[in-house]
């Protein structure tokens, strides 16, 4: 009796609150559910704030309705070159960098920080995207990969100083992937790395909204929720205890990524040498924009701040400007690759988070109609709210840009495959064999096709010894495919280390590299 009281008490506070929210449809079915669903309905409702949710729409749909377009053109400069480090013009530097950034990983100061909140709706699987095999020979998932990458580097760091050290994993997750996550790592005994250096907290979930700002219904006892964005990040460090987890370790520097690029290299030694060596509190990993018209955000300054201008914010003039070397003038393509000092997160966490603005994406959003029917809509009703991760770097007080080759750095993992689709499984699986491909060219190793011949560095179309797909992730000979070698980042994080295991040898495709020395497998699909 008593037990009905409260919840009465309760629904009718919550109608309340739902009413002077202008949010009251949401309790529309309540009656109809099943008392499970009604209590799942209420623990949903209770903690959200509505007048905050609101005002987040408001925001963001004012911001998204004002025109940025002309006037973002005549405010933007580019990256200037004092601010800039690349591996192709800098390359004197490069060894410098690598070894401050390994002193720093020696001395603990360094945490690889992974966004992977995501939904990864485009590539269309139901398990969080880290968990992906793009079909490499060893099958290895893009959390393996990573993890492996982070024990070769603690390995280096320790060969090089001599003591024990360990780069901390923090990896975002959202409600929809946290428990998925967690147990993947569990099965797989943290893929060799220690437990308690392995950090998983969730980020924060929105709700979805139609145009005018009601909350969309998936059924008729569920909200239409979705992470909140990449940049829920600084709002989930202050809440999930995440600042204070990496202040009591001791961390000062922290490399954030995201989870689908294959290519990744984890806590880059290099790019935190040279952020740490110019003093940055903020720095931007880019790769090279070569192309006026592809679809990617670049970072640069607009009223002398730095930010990433999307393709869409800026006219095709702007976009097809060159400088008088001839390359594109705002050419630094953002890959959501970040350097943060602790002290810059820390201030972006305690002080700047709430002045991030909410970007808006129109998405097709299931719903429940006001007759419970459920509705798939064919085009865009309604939105979801996210903050990028790069939304900060207008705070920062040195901010530097560091620049990469896409082909050695850079290989995003959105779309399921398709014939000759873009940032596929396929093309992710093709951009890590070629690239290993050429680390064993460039230790002096050699491949020799089935006739004993040597294959040429650069395959052309049809050249016997050259590659092709038959679409199981076997390679067989015939086209300009890349020639199929894996290298374990156990043995290798960058292409180091190589010599002793290929120089002088020539290898028939496929050719596995692990701890265990190399192997070619002759077997397609082994
Ligand atoms: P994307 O913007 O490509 O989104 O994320 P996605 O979820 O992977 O894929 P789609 O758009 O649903 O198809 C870029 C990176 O940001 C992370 C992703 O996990 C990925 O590493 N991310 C994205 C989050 O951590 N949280 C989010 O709310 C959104």
């Amino acid at each position: 009796m008593l037990c009905i009281v409260i919840m009465d008490s309760k629904i009718k506070e919550l109608t309340q609150r739902l009413t002077d929210a202008g949010q009251p449809h949401l309790l529309q079915f309540y009656n109809e559910l099943s008392p499970g669903e009604q209590a799942e309905l209420l623990h949903d409702l209770q903690d959200m704030d509505f007048q905050e949710i609101n005002s987040f729409f408001k925001n963001a749909t004012a911001t998204s309705s004002s025109s940025r377009h002309e006037k973002m053109d005549a405010r933007m400069e580019p990256v200037p070159r004092e601010v800039l480090g690349s591996v192709t013009r800098d390359r004197d530097h490069l060894k410098d960098w690598e070894v401050r950034g390994l002193q720093c990983i020696a001395q603990n100061k360094v945490a690889a920080l992974l966004l992977a909140g995501g939904q990864g709706t485009r590539l269309g699987v139901s398990y969080p995207k880290g968990m992906y095999d793009v079909g490499l020979p060893s099958h290895k998932t893009l959390f393996q990969i990573q993890a492996e990458r982070i024990l070769k580097l603690q390995q280096l760091a320790e060969e090089r100083h001599g003591s024990k050290c360990c780069i901390p994993w923090y990896i975002m997750t959202s409600g929809r992937t946290m428990e998925m996550t967690k147990d993947f790592f569990r099965k797989h005994n943290y893929f060799g790395l220690e437990k308690t250096n392995i950090i998983f907290f969730q980020q924060g979930m929105l709700p979805a909204m139609d145009y005018s700002g009601k909350i969309i219904l998936e059924s008729k006892g569920k909200l239409s929720m979705a992470p909140d964005g990449n940049g829920g990040l600084y709002r989930a460090l202050g809440t999930q205890g995440i600042l204070d987890d990496m202040q009591q370790r001791g961390i000062q520097f922290i490399h954030v990524y995201c989870v689908d690029n294959i290519l990744v290299k984890v806590a880059d030694p290099a790019f935190v040498g040279f952020c740490v060596q110019k003093g940055a509190d903020c720095g931007a990993k880019v790769v090279e924009k070569t192309n006026p018209t592809e679809a990617v955000g670049v970072v640069c300054k607009v009223d002398g701040l730095y930010q990433v201008v999307e393709y869409s914010e800026i006219t095709l003039a702007t976009a097809e400007k060159r400088s008088a070397d001839g390359r594109l003038m705002f050419n630094a393509g953002n890959v959501a690759n970040h350097f943060f000092s602790f002290s810059f997160l820390r201030d972006v966490v305690q002080k700047h988070e709430p002045q991030l603005q909410h970007h808006v994406a129109q998405k097709k959003i299931p719903y429940v109609d006001a007759q419970g029917q459920l509705i798939k809509p064919d085009k865009p009703n309604g939105i979801k709210m996210e903050k990028f991760v790069f939304d900060i770097f207008q705070f920062a007080k040195t901010f530097v840009v560091y620049e990469v080759l896409r082909e050695d750095e850079f290989s995003p993992l959105k779309n399921a495959d398709t014939q000759d689709g873009k940032d596929t499984p396929t093309t992710a699986r093709h951009a890590l064999l070629s690239l290993h491909h050429r680390w064993v060219l460039n230790a002096g190793g050699h491949f020799i096709d089935e006739n004993g011949r040597r294959v040429p560095a650069i395959p052309s179309a049809g050249a016997a010894g050259s590659v092709t797909d038959d679409g199981n992730g076997n390679l067989k000979d015939g086209t300009d495919l890349p020639i199929k070698c894996e290298i374990s980042p156990l043995v290798s994080y960058g292409g180091e280390g190589l010599e002793d295991l290929v120089r002088g040898r020539e290898f028939h495709p496929t050719l596995m590299l692990d701890e265990n020395g190399t192997h070619e497998l002759v077997k397609n699909g082994v």
